[in-house]
């Protein structure tokens, strides 16, 4: 066993001004391991009452605590003693991360990783926040500073737990903000073993606080708390919706990336296999549970039935298996609910398409939330599993004639997260690069994601950006000053 993380069922506390605590009502719920649906451990039930308590910790640690005259150096040094703790407990946390979400074990390593850069990414640009002079028409200065927009609540889901709440503290911390972060109840553990690093590492009391708990009891009265200045959410477009309107009352600040029903498009002159490897790897990887997974397939008619028949070849091969064998290629669902919801999808495709390949359990995996890679064709676009985000290894491939059709197909969804286009003709690439509504377009590849580069999406996929420069925006407000140099009076009146 990787040393710092244990086992056995154990009960966790949450992190509150410092400490950790049980929830007021001392209520915990169960967390599973989805690969053996085993309970793993139990978690703080929290309520309105400890969100309140958080909330304050956060407002006393921005308003009076030492965080309120930290200078960009101490925070950048914050961030970077942060991620090397996450560099030396990589083994640990990933391990973790592996058995609570039931994604494989490589790729939980690579989670980790991306966590460690996100805190270094941010440590470093904590320090280059500047404001600006502004050219004004008068003997006057003015300036544009930047300040923290206060206490932020981050709301988070399962798929990547410890990576979501790296995208949301990382630029908070670095931009003097303090933070309550609620972590999806599926996935509560990961987040909890970090906050036991924040005390080594110079993070004061009150910086950043952990509840956990369901979205109902414990996500909304974070919504909307009146001390809290700004929500930033990851999730399903009905929750996303439901938050746009609790935020309003107290007119806070939100940051919205609800998914998407993102298109992967191959034209017939794309490099047959990579294309088809770019296929699988856009849909399949983690299970499918992935923001902007390439689930709707569309596919020009002169290649499409072969391509059909290569993809099926080689989804058949993909391996499931537990996810901490190293080479599983895919585990089970996150839960007994997605698993249930990603099968009311399998039945809606049996009816609405044709099915290649998949389409229920593995025959030889007795336990555990597995689904097989599944590959419908002939999809309509006008199909629920080509509208709606399934969130599960669910490929909904569909047919086009010509570049214009593509993209007229590419484009209508109520969504627009993510796309991408394989061509090898650069003129074809850049007018889909240009035409395509979505906020991640990628050219001969899925999925490649960097702190460096903006994350987030039009349309229903949310607004607001993560990551990169755009990232630490979003916990900034700007104040404007005005000095005026002129000594004599207005002289109006
Ligand atoms: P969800 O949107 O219900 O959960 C995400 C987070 O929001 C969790 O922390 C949850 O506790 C919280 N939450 C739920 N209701 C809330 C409320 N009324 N107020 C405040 N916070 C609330 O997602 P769920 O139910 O786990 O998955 C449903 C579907 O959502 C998936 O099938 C998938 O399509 C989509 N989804 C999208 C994600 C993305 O990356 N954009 C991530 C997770 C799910
Ligand atoms: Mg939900």
């Amino acid at each position: 066993m990787p040393s710092g993380v244990q086992t056995e069922v154990k009960t966790y506390q949450m992190f509150i001004n410092g400490e950790w605590v049980a929830s007021q009502s001392a209520k915990t719920f169960p967390v599973y391991d989805p690969s053996t649906e085993e309970v793993i451990a139990q978690a703080p039930d929290a309520n309105a009452e400890d969100v309140n308590r958080a909330v304050s910790a956060a407002r006393v640690a921005i308003d009076d605590g030492p965080w309120s005259t930290t200078t960009a150096q101490e925070r950048g040094r914050v961030l970077f003693r942060l991620a090397d703790k996450v560099r030396q407990n990589l083994a640990a946390l990933a391990e973790l991360e592996c058995r609570n979400t039931g994604k494989p074990i490589v790729e939980a390593e690579f989670d980790i990783n991306d966590v460690a850069t996100c805190f270094e990414y941010y440590g470093g640009l904590a320090t280059k926040i500047t404001g600006s002079v502004n050219p004004v028409p008068d003997n006057a200065m003015s300036l544009s500073l930047k300040e923290p927009v206060g206490v932020a609540g981050q709301i988070i889901p399962w798929n990547y737990p410890l990576l979501m709440a790296a995208w949301k503290l990382a630029p908070a911390i670095a931009a003097g903000c303090t933070c309550v972060l609620k972590p999806a109840e599926q996935t509560p553990l990961t987040a909890l073993e970090f906050a036991k690093y924040f005390a080594d590492c110079g993070l004061p009391p009150g910086v950043v606080n952990i509840v956990t708990g369901f979205g109902e009891t414990c996500g909304a009265p974070l919504v909307q708390h009146p001390d809290v200045n700004k929500i930033a959410f990851t999730g399903s477009a009905a929750v996303g919706k439901i938050i746009v309107k609790q935020a309003a009352d107290t007119v806070k600040r939100v940051t919205l990336e609800l998914g998407g029903k993102s298109p992967n498009i191959f034209f017939a002159d794309a490099d047959f296999e990579a294309a088809i490897d770019g296929a699988l790897f856009g849909v399949f990887i983690n299970q499918g549970e992935v923001c902007s997974a390439g689930s709707r397939i569309l596919v020009q008619k002169s290649i499409y039935k072969n391509f059909v028949e290569a993809m099926t070849e080689k989804a058949k091969k993909i391996k499931l298996g537990p996810p901490l064998d190293r080479d599983t290629k895919m585990g089970p669902l996150v839960s007994k609910e997605q698993y249930e919801r990603v099968n009311q999808y399998l039945e809606i495709g049996r009816k609405e398409a044709k099915l290649a390949s998949g389409g229920g359990r593995p025959d030889k995996i007795a336990k555990g939330y597995y689904v097989q890679p599944t590959i419908f064709y002939d999809v309509n676009n006008s199909a629920r599993i080509a509208r709606e985000e399934i969130f599960g290894p669910v490929a909904a491939v569909i047919p086009f004639d010509d570049e214009k059709d593509a993209m007229k197909i590419a484009n209508d969804s109520p969504y627009g997260l993510a796309a991408a286009v394989w061509t090898r003709d650069i003129f074809k690439a850049m007018r889909a690069v240009k035409s395509l509504r979505a906020g991640i377009v990628w050219v001969n590849h899925m999925q490649p994601t960097y702190v460096e580069a903006p994350w987030g999406g039009f349309k229903q996929s949310g607004f607001g950006r993560e990551l990169g420069p755009w990232g630490i925006e979003e916990y900034l407000e700007t104040k404007q000053v005005h000095i005026n140099l002129n000594e004599a009076p207005i002289g109006w009146y």
